[in-house]
């Protein structure tokens, strides 16, 4: 059975950055470097390596240097031609996708990740999309996290959404599945429950941010059901898909960096710079010195 592509992702990236201030008081949290690179060009260099074609970014007020990082900087790119800096020039390819490629939809309150996800429904459309949240920093170079799940989609359809075994103390951070049949890495998905109360959760599998999902979503999403913590919540809406469509788990066999937190943050900057060529000697030496 062959199902409709995943051509198009959102990005809620419309978040204040608290945990981050005073940094993220003059910069998006997404715009903070790991490595060289900020945070959202991870994400984006994975939906690229997935084979989505729009990228939708649901921003929010002091979020502008987001466009300007995506788009062209004419000067940037002259002054570098003319002093031959092919290099330089190269590392700007995936941040000037051509015209047409992005979406900016603006989230006028902040009301939930449900909320941010549906204020990209004009523009999916009655397409399946994808969703990922640039805080959830999934490295797996080989096999990306975004495209092992679109594999999963192409074989069984309907919703998909990267998981992965959390402690049982912090199943209450997170978006938990009711496991059905396991198959390999692949779980049915049978419920879920955003952020289940201590000794509640129906699991310790997590959602970790990455989301294959049918437009009915968006539908349910309308309704602006208000669930944990007073928002609306993407599970409860995605909850409301289970058995009426196709509903699987994909375990993530990468390496995942939560860079919503400062601790996961840093920890992304050590992992991913002792694996440059370029930094990863200087900092190994200084790691060994501690
Ligand atoms: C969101 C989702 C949650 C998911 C988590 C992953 O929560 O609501 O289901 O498990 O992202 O990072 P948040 O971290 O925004 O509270």
């Amino acid at each position: 059975m062959t199902h409709k592509p995943i051509r198009k992702a959102i990005f809620p990236v419309g978040g204040q950055g608290t945990r981050f201030l005073p940094a993220t008081k003059a910069v998006p949290k997404e715009m903070l470097p790991v490595v060289d690179r900020p945070l959202l060009q991870y994400a984006v260099d994975e939906a690229l390596a997935a084979g989505i074609e729009q990228m939708i970014f649901v921003t929010a007020r002091g979020k502008a240097a987001l466009e300007e990082y995506f788009d062209v900087a004419g000067e940037l790119v002259a002054s570098l031609k003319a002093k031959g800096k092919a290099a330089e020039l190269a590392v700007l390819d995936t941040t000037q996708l051509t015209p047409g490629r992005i979406a900016y939809v603006r989230q006028q309150e902040p009301a939930g990740l449900g909320h941010a996800v549906w204020c990209a429904r004009l523009i999916t459309g009655d397409e399946p999309f994808a969703v990922l949240l640039p805080d959830e920093l999934l490295w797996n170079p080989a096999a990306p996290a975004l495209k092992e799940m679109v594999g999963v989609y192409e074989q069984r359809g309907g919703n998909v959404i990267s998981v992965l075994e959390v402690p049982e103390a912090h199943t209450s951070r997170y978006g938990i599945v009711r496991p059905g049949t396991v198959d390999g890495l692949v779980t049915e998905v049978l419920g879920l429950v955003e952020k289940p109360a201590a000794g509640t959760a129906p699991s310790r599998l997590a959602a970790i941010g990455r989301y294959i999902l049918q437009p009915e979503v968006m539908t349910a999403l309308a309704a602006h059901k208000r669930g944990a913590g007073g928002e609306i919540q993407l599970t409860d809406a995605m909850a409301e898909m289970i058995g009426v469509q196709p509903f699987h788990a994909l375990t993530f066999t990468g390496v995942r960096h939560d860079c919503g937190d400062k601790a996961g943050f840093i920890t992304a900057n050590v992992a991913l710079a002792l694996e440059r060529a370029d930094v990863g000697p200087a900092v190994r030496e200084y790691l060994a010195t501690l």
